[in-house]
């Protein structure tokens, strides 16, 4: 008999980009994390999609059994499987989705197809230890595909009330650091590079974007153009400015994040502020968003564990379509666009 008294056992499982992941929550509680990441990108300076397909299927059923394993359950105790249908790469969403629709079928349980960024924000509702938001209450999700303004009023009642028009933050992260000869992916080295470097050495223009949306393309051209003109007086520039140019960058990045939530707060009247996506992860916005708390603002960030691609928030997303009724067909397709 599958789990009539006890937990719900949801499978999620995560493919949207380069990170395979597996995750088993039993109602609103994680038991098992498990998340592959794949090097292979490096070398490339960026996220090469047919390599992500192929270590994806290298990675899943691996991870999957991990994710059981560590859980200490067995599959027969599973009640649904939910999986990324989309946002992502066509290629690794079809290896996470197919890989999903065979084992939900072949237990004879339901299948639930989840959006990734809705999913993100959701993470802050596994259970643990630390306080969860009260809806509603406005999410700034921002991640390497993506930046949005989300209301949330409700688990499955979202609405985007501003995105970026061209680079997400991350990609303003990632494409900056490229240019300074820095791994894939960027982001985390110029966090950490910010640290000891000065945020008002080299000023940016901000880009300017309509109401609640952002642009971060000039950002990056104008970051380009700094560092070409200096190069031409001095080769070692980038060398010796390494921390200074990714501190003014992040204080930039982090400046037009605020401004334009702040801005949807005032709109909106919701105090309440969260943070969701690989960028939340960032030491200078989650200072940010830290300060704005002696504000009169509630502000909410997310674990470091839940802030990059995991398959924990599918499996909380799942567990909250699950308990509304909502199921997939395994017709359903993956979607590289999937809006809310
Ligand atoms: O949510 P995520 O893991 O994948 C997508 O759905 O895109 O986000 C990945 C993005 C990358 O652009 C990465 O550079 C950025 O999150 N990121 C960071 C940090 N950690 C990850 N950006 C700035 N500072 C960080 N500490
Ligand atoms: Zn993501």
């Amino acid at each position: 008999m599958k789990n009539e008294q006890g937990p719900i056992y949801i499978l999620g499982i995560e493919s949207s980009c380069d990170d395979t992941g597996a995750a088993v929550m039993a109602d609103d509680k994680l038991l098992a994390n498990i998340v592959a990441n794949q090097d292979i990108h490096k070398k490339w300076g960026g996220v090469v999609p047919e390599l992500a397909s192929r270590a994806h299927q290298q990675n899943i059923i691996p991870v999957v059994e991990a994710a059981l394993h560590a859980a200490k359950i067995s599959k027969a105790d599973l009640a649904a499987i939910a999986y990324t249908r989309g946002p992502g790469l066509p290629g690794s969403l079809l290896v996470g989705g197919s890989f999903a629709k065979g084992m939900a079928t072949a237990l004879g349980i339901p299948l639930i197809g989840i959006n990734h960024m809705q999913a993100h924000i959701l993470a802050h509702f596994i259970r643990e230890e630390r306080s969860i938001p009260e809806f509603p209450f406005l999410c700034l999700t921002v991640s390497g595909g993506h930046t949005q303004i989300v209301r949330v009023d409700g688990p499955l009642e979202m609405t985007v009330l501003g995105e970026t028009q061209d680079d997400a933050a991350g990609e303003a992260f990632d494409k900056a650091a490229k240019i300074m000869g820095l791994p894939y992916p960027g982001g985390p080295m110029i966090d950490q590079l910010a640290k000891t470097g000065d945020p008002s050495r080299f000023k940016f223009p901000e880009p300017k974007a309509d109401g609640l949306n952002f642009s971060f393309s000039g950002l990056k051209t104008s970051f380009l153009y700094l560092i070409q003109s200096e190069e031409k007086k001095d080769k070692a520039f980038v060398d010796k400015n390494k921390a200074d140019l990714a501190a003014s960058l992040q204080f930039t990045i982090v400046k037009i994040l605020i401004n334009k939530m702040l801005s949807a707060s005032k709109e909106t009247g919701i105090k309440r502020l969260a943070l969701a996506g690989g960028v939340s992860a960032n030491s200078g916005l989650r200072q940010a968003f830290e300060d704005l708390n002696s504000t009169g603002f509630e502000t909410f960030i997310p674990p470091f564990a839940y802030c990059t691609d995991n398959a924990a928030m599918i499996g909380i997303a799942g567990w909250f379509a699950f308990k509304a009724g909502i199921r997939s067909d395994i017709t359903e397709s993956s979607q590289a666009r999937l809006p809310f």
